[in-house]
């Protein structure tokens, strides 16, 4: 299911236009409440573009101060490792911008014990995020695909796949033979918007799955995704869906042509 579905050239015109439409998201938001803007990040390669983007912005177009960075999930490892998905936004975002640290919330001790790591992030997010429903409540959840089919931290056949009420956990991925920790399925969906980023041809079957394959959560965990607001947008590069359909039920814009 996807509400609407972005098309971009190429992966620059993906992170460009993922940039543009993240800055007016926020700007929107900051324009309508006193709440900070609580923006779930995801790791993987793809996003690193945006973040890139992001802290190559002139100062003051976004309002940092404003906004409240968390992670959808993180590796098994130190935050200094060239793994780790902290490390990813630091390099290429935190580096680069004013924000103070108190709105940085990166998941602590991921290289530590999995169970405990998970609970002190959840109750963190639960601290210090504003609730819905006994729900942390994010604003944007970003979110990549991987060719299995896995978001977030997410992967096929893993235990979080059946997680209903914890915000945040401790997954053993087999394929990976190590333990994961990754926002759930209930606090994404209670987000106010979900931003699938996903680029390269590699991509194509997994979109294909995502959109076509009958709703299987255990062999497609991204199927989970249903953010309950209605805002789910899928923002792609043309080689990711070179020859592919889109569902019946999604808006298509093809960004950067004349619509
Ligand atoms: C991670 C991510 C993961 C990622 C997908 C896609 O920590 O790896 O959160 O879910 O988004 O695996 O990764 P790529 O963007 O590298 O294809």
């Amino acid at each position: 299911m996807s509400d609407a579905i972005h098309v971009c050239s190429d992966p620059e015109a993906l992170a460009q236009h993922a940039c543009e439409w993240l800055v007016a998201r926020i700007g929107d938001h900051l324009q309508q409440s006193e709440q900070p803007f609580v923006l779930a990040l995801s790791g993987g390669s793809t996003p690193k573009r945006l973040y890139q983007l992001l802290g190559d912005l002139t100062p003051g177009t976004v309002d940092w101060s404003r906004v409240c960075l968390v992670w959808g999930d993180e590796r098994p490892v130190a935050p200094d490792h060239v793994d780790s998905n902290f490390r990813l936004v630091r390099e290429n975002l935190l580096d680069h911008i004013e924000i103070p640290a108190t709105n940085v919330l990166p998941v602590a001790g991921a290289d530590g014990d999995p169970a405990q790591a998970a609970s002190d992030y959840a109750q963190l997010l639960n601290d210090r995020l504003p609730k819905v429903n006994g729900l942390p409540q994010l604003d944007c959840a970003l979110l990549g695909l991987g060719d299995d089919v896995h978001t977030a931290s997410l992967f096929p056949h893993s235990a979080a796949i059946s997680e209903e009420t914890r915000c945040f956990v401790e997954n053993y991925v087999d394929k990976l033979g190590c333990w994961r920790l990754s926002l759930t399925a209930p606090i994404l969906n209670a987000a106010g918007a979900v931003v699938f980023l996903i680029a390269g041809e590699k991509k194509r079957q997994a979109l294909q799955a995502l959109w076509f394959a009958d709703r299987n959560p255990q062999l497609y965990p991204a199927h989970l995704i249903r953010p309950r607001s209605g805002h789910l947008w899928t923002m792609v590069d043309q080689s990711a869906v070179d020859g592919v359909e889109f569902p019946n039920d999604s808006q298509v814009r093809r960004i950067g042509e004349l619509n």
